[in-house]
């Protein structure tokens, strides 16, 4: 696996110096005020893991899959919501947590859902997000890093399945993509 990576993009130590800021910020918003945190799975599962740990106040945690990158897929193929199939979210304040925010196809899908559903308040919150020639369809309300436009993998983020698993945040060489 190590062997797959070209580049570290931001080690395990910059992205929880990112992360502690982050969820400061978002203790400064929500307050005393309760709240749902959505993360979107699979890639926002050890980013919203390690979030949650250093934000004390009132919430519940409801996942919802969705699915945009299906395979060897290295561009939002249609984002389609897997689960659940109706949200409860009647006048709850929600934050959707994904891992990286590129063309904002996957957010605005989710969110539109949600709003449709009836959700009180709706913010959502990225640990990154891609620099591209034009904006998002949608952009989030908390980013932690903008990045080049490069596919990238670990710390919760994959490609193809694998590499998850790996503590920092690493472009891969090239040649992985075409599956030699
Ligand atoms: P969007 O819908 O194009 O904004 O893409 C967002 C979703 O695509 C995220 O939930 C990610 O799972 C996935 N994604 C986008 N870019 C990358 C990447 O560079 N590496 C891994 N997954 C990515
Ligand atoms: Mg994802």
């Amino acid at each position: 696996m190590q062997e797959d990576i070209q580049e570290i993009l931001i080690d395990r130590y910059a992205i929880q110096a990112r992360v502690y800021k982050m969820a400061q910020e978002l203790a400064a918003t929500y307050g005393e005020r309760e709240f749902v945190m959505m993360p979107l799975l699979t890639g926002s599962i050890i980013f919203v893991a390690d979030l949650v740990r250093h934000l004390p106040l009132r919430m519940r945690i409801d996942v919802a899959a969705v699915s945009s990158y299906p395979g060897r897929t290295t561009s939002n193929q249609g984002t389609q919501v897997l689960y659940p199939t109706a949200f409860d979210v009647r006048g709850r304040d929600i934050l959707v947590i994904d891992d990286i925010l590129d063309s904002g196809r996957t957010l605005h899908a989710v969110c539109m859902l949600l709003r449709e559903q009836g959700a009180g308040s709706i913010r959502s919150c990225v640990l990154l997000k891609k620099k591209l020639p034009r904006p998002p369809e949608m952009e989030a309300d908390f980013v932690g890093f903008e990045i080049p436009n490069e596919f990238v993998v670990g710390y919760g983020l994959d490609y193809n399945g694998y590499y998850r698993n790996l503590p920092d945040l690493a472009v891969l060489h090239k040649r992985v993509f075409g599956g030699t």
